[in-house]
Parts: C-alpha cells; structure tokens; sequence
C-alpha cells in the first residue's frame, strides 16, 4: 500500500518506519525535504525503503493519508498538501492529531466539535478516520503488553476507510477497535488527553488503554 504521512515527528516517524518495514511503499511529507531522512523524528529512524517529499508530492497516487502534525499546524498542512482544494477527494485521510490546548486542556470547537470533524471541515472530499491518537508513540513502536494487544481506537463515516485504518493498525500488532461515526471523535481525543494525564502524571508512557470483553 502506498502511504503518505504527514509530519515527521514522533508518530510519523515511528508509523513510517513500521510500515515501511512491513513493507509498505511510505513518504513522508516534510516542509524541508532538502533535509532528507533528516528530517525525521520518531523512535529508530526511517528504513532506506521509505522516502521523504515535499508536502504537496507525498500525497500524490497515495492510497491512504496520515495526518500527523501539531494541531496548530493543521490548517497549514492540509492547504499545503491541496486537500483543501479537492486533492485527497475519496482518498482515507487518517488524523492521529489530538487539539490540545494549553495546561491539559482540549480545544473543542464553538458546537463541540472534535479535531477530526474541523479536519474533515476543512478537506471535505477526504474520507476522514480518527485513528492513532489515544496512545503514546512508543505504543505504536510495539502495541504488545504480556502478550495482549493495546486497543487501537477507531472513529469515522465511511466503512472502507476505517477497514483500511483497522488493518493498518493490526499490521503494528493492535487490537482495532470500531468504535463508530466520526462524531465519536470528540470521545477519542477525550480518551488520549486522559492518556496524557496519566502518563506525564506520573504513570510514564508506558502505558495504553485496552477493551476488554466477557466472552
Ligand atoms: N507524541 C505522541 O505520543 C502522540 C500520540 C498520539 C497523537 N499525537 C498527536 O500527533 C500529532 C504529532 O505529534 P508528534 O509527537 O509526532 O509531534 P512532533 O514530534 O512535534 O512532530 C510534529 C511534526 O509535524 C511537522 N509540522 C509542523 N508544522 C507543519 C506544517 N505546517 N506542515 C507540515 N508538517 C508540519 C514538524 O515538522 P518540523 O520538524 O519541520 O517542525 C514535525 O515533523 C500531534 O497532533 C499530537 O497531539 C502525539
């Protein structure tokens, strides 16, 4: 599968060199691409397999896309990567970002939206998931807690896109969890500053939030 992420920090990073082990053909969208693998950040750098590109570039002929930039960065990269303009139309757009705002605190939106459903706003032809935002980077390196799998969140409208998010999430050894409409978001992005919390609270970031069932 051809994936392009954009931001090249920590989660896509990390997310990038995953799947580019796995096989995936990955590009990483940077705002310098002069820097090369440089330019990226994330847990064990990016494999000789994956490539970095200019924003508007990394998204061309890309089967799914992977928002990961700060959230005061969204607005920029979406406009940079054309998908204000019609260029991720039917493509899976999967936002891992999470609109915090200062001291712990979530920017909602003035009717209570979530991010996701601002980033959907904003590139309307996308086909948006929230995905890979409730647990640390470090979890996305390896999901794997005694032998159970952390539970990967999932949120969105449209059913393909979020199989395509459920695999690409199994393949990094988690548990997919549907957990319904794009609106439920605004609990995924709840979920994840709750990780936060407790993670920089005192906990360490190893930790990761897993659904358990009575069979
Ligand atoms: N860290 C985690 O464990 C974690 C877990 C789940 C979700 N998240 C969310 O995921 C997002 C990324 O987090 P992170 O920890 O990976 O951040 P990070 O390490 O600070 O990396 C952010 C990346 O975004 C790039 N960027 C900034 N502005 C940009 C723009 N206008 N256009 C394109 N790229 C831009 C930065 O590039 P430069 O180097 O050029 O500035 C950098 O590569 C955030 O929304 C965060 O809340 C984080």
């Amino acid at each position: 599968m051809r994936i392009a992420i954009i931001g090249a920090g920590n989660v896509g990073g990390t997310l990038g060199r995953r799947w580019a082990e796995l096989g995936h053909d990955v590009g990483v969208g940077v705002r310098e691409p002069s820097k090369g693998a440089g330019a990226v950040k994330g847990s064990g750098g990016l494999p000789s397999t994956a490539h970095v590109a200019a924003l508007a570039e990394s998204v061309r002929g890309a089967d799914v896309v992977v928002l990961a930039t700060p959230w005061g960065a969204v607005p920029d990269a979406l406009r940079a990567i054309g998908a204000t303009d019609g260029a991720l139309n039917g493509i899976p757009l999967f936002d891992a970002t999470n609109p915090l705002g200062p001291g712990l605190t979530l920017d909602i939106g003035p009717k209570g939206e979530s991010g996701a459903e601002r980033v959907q706003a904003l590139a309307p032809g996308a086909r948006v998931v929230k995905v890979f935002n409730t647990t640390g980077f470090d979890n996305m390196a390896n999901p794997d807690y005694g032998g159970a799998p952390a539970t990967m969140f999932i949120a969105g409208d449209d059913a393909g896109a979020k199989e395509q998010a459920s695999s690409l999430a199994a393949a990094l050894g988690f548990e997919p969890l549907d957990c319904g409409a794009l609106v439920r978001a605004r609990e995924l992005e709840h979920l994840a500053l709750l990780w936060i919390s407790l993670a920089f609270g005192g906990m360490g970031r190893d930790i990761a939030f897993r659904l358990v069932r009575r069979a």
